[in-house]
């Protein structure tokens, strides 16, 4: 059999073992493609992080060599990165003037649910690693976003921080929710972070964008030239929209971003939005899928997650989604679909196998 994509199905490595490489992302470095994702292991344990990122690498996107284990979870179970903690949707890029691959991921203090929203940072000489874990943090601590009317630029006042208090905010979307407390709650310690993404741009900025503010409003932010921080200055993007799942991807000058809606494992329509300078203004374009109703509404059963480039080849981009398996996370299956363009807006249609031939002119 020809090699081919062949979405939702399970897809083997060169051992012959499924893939194991959840909520990841891709680094191209020298000539090779490494995929960074989620280790998972069986059942519902699997959606809490057992044993670490693993790494695969591959020159053709379809034969994955298994390169191991990249960032493994500690033993100690005072380390924050401890056996039992939830680690999730990592991403890797590199640094030329450092020299180094930096790995940021969502972390989440074992035993403390969905509430610590940190940002785990892990460095490497090599891209597949081992990582060693630097720190954690919570982004732009003391800063104000760069997009707030200066009345705003206010730590939270006695009466706002009690009605704060009262807030019952589940991550998902509440009637009125405060567009304009959470982020200032969060001024001293730091911006929550969740679902995150990270890209470089042509000049060799590196930006974090992130699910922030519980889950209400992104976060999009410059890192330090080092890649290791953030700098403090960011924006807040679609407040109150509750996007998740973010990927970036840029196309003949033109930024795209695809999101989903905040409804956990359970897949909701893809949202697209374009812009023309990172910073914005970005436009909210609708639903990039195209197919029955059933695929649009869910994303073809799956959860962006990477916009990936293809190198060679000019206006490929294959979108990357995740179709979770939450009761048996091991499970978890890859959907990877090419993004096709019309009238220079990307569009996702499903295909029950591919390969990048479907970039080729016809
Ligand atoms: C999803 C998120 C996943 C994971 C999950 C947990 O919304 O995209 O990365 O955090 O929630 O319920």
């Amino acid at each position: 059999m020809t090699p081919a994509f062949h979405p939702g199905e399970i897809w083997r490595d060169t051992n012959g073992l499924p893939i194991n490489a959840h909520g990841g992302g891709i680094v191209r470095h020298d000539g090779v493609y490494y995929w960074f994702g989620e280790h998972k292991v069986e059942g519902e344990a699997g959606n809490l992080a057992q044993v670490g990122v693993h790494a695969y690498s591959s020159t053709d996107l379809l034969t994955w060599k298994d390169e191991g284990i990249a960032l493994a979870v500690e033993d100690d179970p005072l380390s924050e990165i401890a056996r039992g903690c939830i680690l999730e949707r990592p991403k890797v890029i590199h640094n030329p003037r450092t020299g180094k691959f930096v790995m940021w991921f969502h972390l989440e203090i074992a035993g403390a649910g969905y509430s610590s929203a940190r940002c785990g940072v892990a460095v490497a000489d090599v891209a597949t690693g081992p990582y060693t874990y630097l720190k954690s943090v919570r982004p732009n601590a003391r800063h104000w976003p760069q997009n707030v009317a200066p009345q705003f630029k206010q730590p939270l006042n006695a009466d706002e921080r009690a009605c704060v208090k009262e807030l019952v905010l589940p991550g998902g979307p509440v009637q009125n929710y405060p567009t304009d407390l959470l982020y200032r709650r969060d001024f001293e310690n730091g911006q929550m972070s969740r679902d995150m993404t990270l890209f470089v741009d042509d000049d060799g900025t590196a930006y974090h964008l992130a699910a922030s503010e519980d889950n209400g409003t992104l976060h999009l932010s410059r890192l330090s030239d080092d890649f290791l921080d953030t700098t403090g200055e960011y924006v807040r993007l679609f407040p109150g929209h509750f996007n998740e799942a973010p990927a970036l991807m840029k196309r003949r000058g033109i930024y795209f971003l695809i999101t989903s809606g905040c409804t956990g494992w359970t897949p909701n329509p893809a949202r697209l939005f374009k812009a023309r300078t990172i910073w914005g203004p970005w436009a909210e374009l609708g639903n990039p899928c195209v197919g029955t109703d059933a695929q649009k509404e869910s994303t073809f059963e799956s959860q962006s997650t990477y916009l990936l480039p293809v190198a060679g080849k000019p206006d490929a981009y294959v979108f990357l989604a995740d179709r979770w398996r939450p009761e048996n996370a091991i499970d978890g299956r890859y959907v990877w679909l090419p993004i096709q363009f019309r009238e220079d807006q990307p569009v996702i249609a499903w295909q029950d196998s591919w390969d990048l031939g479907f970039f080729d002119p016809a």
